[in-house]
Formats: structure tokens, C-alpha cells, sequence
């Protein structure tokens, strides 16, 4: 399986356009290692031909710029990007659905919840009418339904593990105080031809059991690296929200609540990376200690750009 890094930076990306946090100016005046991050999104192919992209960044315009795999090959006007699986609604994964509207009709995979937040509160589906249109294809996460197969024949080679996961909604969905199943979910996705698999869940508020046995079972797992530490947005004067207010399991855990690093410490995938990194994350510092400390667990942290050949 082919992976691209498309975008490893949360919402807002990095450095974000109006933030002045230590990291952001550090990175801007060169007095930090840390390299620009777009927002959150990867591709993946069996065969290196058709593309599925997993999230539609608001940067898609640039990723796909920067990734010839992602180019028109074949006449005038053509893409290999077949389809794009959503894995919630929020800004940072939808918007860049918007930027496909030249293109052909889009094929969609997305949950009924997230179908109906990109027809309600974030009304982008009905915009696309007006444009390429769109083709939803439900992925069966809902109600009593915690996990749904499915294949995407124009990417043929690829399998695909829906998962309800402990997460958030987003703001405009109604259901941002008390989470449904189906507003959030990881992706496993298996290599037909070569028996790989990558767990997928750039947003995931809580490891648990269930979660741990499915990390564990992927050859690679690219997971929610958004915060360090739960109170990281307070204590730095970004903002109100904690990590769980967002959604978001931080690396760094806190008594009787395993962070992500303990869940990934004895995790036994080959590849263990952090994706989805927010732009107040000290781990963006190549040369800072909390990236010494996850480069002795083992534990990656992904960039744009990045690719991983499974
Ligand atoms: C999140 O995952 O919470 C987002 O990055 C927030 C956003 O996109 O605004
Ligand atoms: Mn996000
Ligand atoms: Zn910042």
C-alpha cells in the first residue's frame, strides 16, 4: 500500500496564518526546526494509479500540486483521485471538497451524520450541485452499527474498515454535546495484493480497549497527535478549549487517564506516527525534548510530504 502525507497539521495549520505562539513565531523568524504543516488529509493507492483521498483539506489545492502521483496523466482534463472518504465533518477534512468542483462528479463516502452536517449545518454538498456534484456512498456507521466494510471499485485493490470511535462533533452538527455513532470514525484499510493495513484517525478522544486491538492489529497506524497535553491551548493563552473539549486524546496522559504515548508505547505496529499535529504541539520542534522523548518510544511524527510505502 502506498500512503501519502498530504497534510499533517490540525486545523489552522502551520504556522497559522494569525497566531504568534512560540511555536508559530518561532518557526516563522527560522528560531525553531519545524516545518510548515497544511491541514489534515492523506492518500492512499494499492497501485499507485487510483488514488482515494481520506479527508478533503482546504489546502487540497497545494497538496495535490506538490504530489505528482496526484496529477492528470490521461487527456485534457483527469485526475487519479477516484474518491474521498470522509472521516468526520469538520472544516479542516470537508472544505477542500469545494476545491474538486472542476472536476468530475465526486464520489463520497461518508457517514449518515456527516451527510447530514454537510447538508445542514455546513451545507457543502448542496453548494457542489451547483458545480461537479457529488455521489454519496453511505458508509453503515449509525445507530446500533459500529463498523462497516466496504470497497471502492474505481480504487480497486483496497479494502475498507469503518469504525465508530469515541470523538466530537463539530460545532454546527447537532449533535456537538453528546456524540452519535457516526460522527466520528477511524479507518482500517487493507492491501488486498500484499495483506498490508494502516489504521487510520487523525481525531480520537480515547484509546480503549477496542481501539488498542485495532491499532495493534495494522502494520501502520497514523493517530491523533493534535495535543501534548490536555490543558495546552489554556496554558499557552491560545484559548479556552482543553484537548477533550476538542475531541482530542493528548500524548501526554494524566492520572487514571492514559495519554496517547502509553497507548502507543507497547503498541506493536512497525510504523506508530502522529498525525493531525496542532500548531501549539511542542513536539513541532525537531530539535525540542518532548520529540527525543517520542523518538526513543519509537513513535513518528508525520509531515507534509511524507510518504510511507506499507
Ligand atoms: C479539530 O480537529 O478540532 C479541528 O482541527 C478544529 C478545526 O478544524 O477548526
Ligand atoms: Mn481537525
Ligand atoms: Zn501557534
Amino acid at each position: 500500500m502506498k500512503i501519502l502525507v498530504l497534510g499533517s497539521g490540525a486545523g489552522g495549520g502551520f504556522p497559522q496564518w494569525n497566531c504568534n505562539c512560540a511555536n508559530c513565531a518561532g518557526q516563522r523568524a527560522g528560531r525553531i526546526r519545524a516545518s510548515e504543516r497544511t491541514q489534515s488529509s492523506i492518500a492512499v493507492s494499492a497501485d499507485g494509479e487510483s488514488w482515494v483521498l481520506l479527508n478533503a483539506s482546504p489546502d487540497i489545492g497545494s497538496q495535490i500540486r506538490r504530489h505528482p502521483q496526484l496529477h492528470p496523466r490521461h487527456g485534457l482534463r483527469d485526475t487519479p483521485i477516484k474518491a474521498v472518504v470522509l472521516i468526520d465533518a469538520q472544516i479542516d477534512h470537508v472544505t477542500g471538497l469545494l476545491g474538486l468542483r472542476e472536476g468530475p462528479c465526486i464520489d463520497l463516502w461518508a457517514t449518515r451524520c456527516v451527510f447530514e452536517d454537510l447538508t445542514s449545518g455546513l451545507p457543502l454538498l448542496g453548494v457542489l450541485r451547483h458545480y461537479c456534484g457529488t455521489r454519496w456512498h453511505m458508509i453503515g456507521v449509525d445507530g446500533s452499527c459500529t463498523r462497516s466494510d466496504f470497497e471502492i471499485e474505481a480504487a480497486p485493490g483496497l479494502r475498507f474498515t469503518a469504525l465508530a470511535i469515541p470523538g466530537k462533533a463539530p460545532p454546527y452538527s447537532p449533535h456537538r454535546r453528546e456524540q452519535v455513532t457516526g460522527d466520528n470514525i477511524a479507518l482500517r484499510i487493507d492491501c488486498i495484493a500484499d495483506g498490508s493495513s494502516l489504521f487510520y484517525a487523525p481525531g480520537l478522544a480515547r484509546v480503549g480497549e477496542q481501539e488498542l486491538a485495532w491499532m495493534n492489529a495494522a502494520d501502520c497506524v497514523l493517530v491523533d497527535g493534535t495535543f501534548w497535553q490536555e490543558d495546552e491551548m489554556q496554558a499557552a493563552g491560545l484559548g479556552a478549549k482543553s484537548a477533550s473539549d476538542m475531541g482530542h486524546l493528548p500524548q501526554q496522559g494524566a492520572p487514571g487517564r492514559p495519554g496517547m504515548v502509553d497507548a502507543l508505547r507497547d503498541a506493536t505496529p512497525a510504523r506508530k506516527v502522529l498525525i493531525h499535529i496542532n500548531n501549539s504541539n511542542p513536539i513541532l520542534d525537531e530539535d525540542g525534548t518532548s520529540r527525543r522523548a517520542l523518538a526513543a518510544m519509537g513513535i513518528e511524527v508525520a509531515h507534509d510530504g511524507m510518504e510511507i510505502l506499507l
